[in-house]
């Protein structure tokens, strides 16, 4: 029996300011909620005041975990310990493996008029807690769109829709990550395997999922257990990230940018960044 997941939380962000004074919501890594295995942040970013976001995200150290940046307007620049400079723009995405250790900074800049996008945490298996980092841009014209006969118009982020390949494809907990933008009175369907952690982001209008009441913009719903998202939109259009992927099942340690299993493993991190040894390799 196919079983239809069902919101079985809604989660309002919460006003931060992280970086060196970047006003963002966050839904995940909150004193509410503290992870989603395998997801161990969510941050949304918009804004059309560049006070809120213009000093950005100096160096600073990442260990433990993957980042995905989405971007759907203005611009991030970047640089990193791995020798990468470039800059994001709108429609793009970029995903950093942060393994044994990197340092990087991201610093956002307005698009025509504004700031706006996501980046999320997704956890590594202990096994590759301490592997390569490994950093990649993945241009808006790489990520393939889908679009439905019925106006419904599909991102693949990652993971698979209508049997499209999504551009990221080598984030180790295999999330899928796509990005639905649903006219009126429509209806989406997409398989999650159960036992999958399953996360809804609405960002425009408003989406219901499964027979319950709508979720207003901007909200994550957290999903129940079940083989299928079917999302609706009532009387106005409705765009939302759908996230998900398998839980990892391990003990999260976690200290800011670093995400590991234990205490020691922190204490380590930060005993590294002390003594000038947390870039590991060349
Ligand atoms: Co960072």
């Amino acid at each position: 029996m196919t079983i239809e997941r069902t919101v079985s939380e809604i989660v309002e962000p919460t006003a931060v300011t992280e970086g060196a004074g970047v006003r963002l919501r966050r839904s995940i890594a909150t004193r509410q909620l503290d992870y989603v295995d395998p997801f161990l942040l969510f941050d949304h970013f918009g804004s059309e005041d560049p006070q809120d976001y213009l000093a950005g995200f100096p160096m600073h150290p990442h260990r433990g975990i993957e980042t995905v940046t989405y971007l759907l307007d203005g611009s991030v620049a970047h640089r990193d310990t791995l020798g990468n400079e470039g800059v994001i723009g709108a429609g793009d995405v970029q995903w950093m493996t942060a393994g044994s250790g990197i340092l990087h900074e991201e610093m956002p800049r307005a698009g025509r008029r504004r700031l706006d996008g996501f980046q999320i945490w997704v956890n590594l298996p202990a096994k590759l807690k301490m592997t390569r980092p490994r950093y990649q841009d993945v241009g808006a014209a790489r990520i393939p769109e889908r679009v439905r006969p019925d106006g419904v118009t599909i991102r693949v982020v990652a993971g698979a829709v209508d049997g499209v390949q999504g551009a990221v494809r080598e984030i180790y907990a295999e999330p899928e990550y796509l990005d639905v933008a649903m006219p009126a009175r429509r209806v989406f369907e997409q398989p999650v395997p159960r036992g999958h952690t399953a996360l809804a982001y609405v960002f425009q209008g408003e989406v219901a999922f499964g027979e319950g009441r709508p979720v207003e913009a901007t909200r994550l719903a957290i999903l129940g257990d079940g083989d299928v998202v079917r999302a609706r939109t009532g009387e106005g259009p409705g765009r939302f990230l759908l996230l998900s992927g398998k839980p990892l099942g391990e003990a999260v340690a976690r200290y800011g940018p670093f995400v590991m299993n234990t205490p020691e493993e922190i204490r380590e991190t930060l005993r590294e960044l002390r003594d000038g040894t947390f870039v590991h390799g060349p």
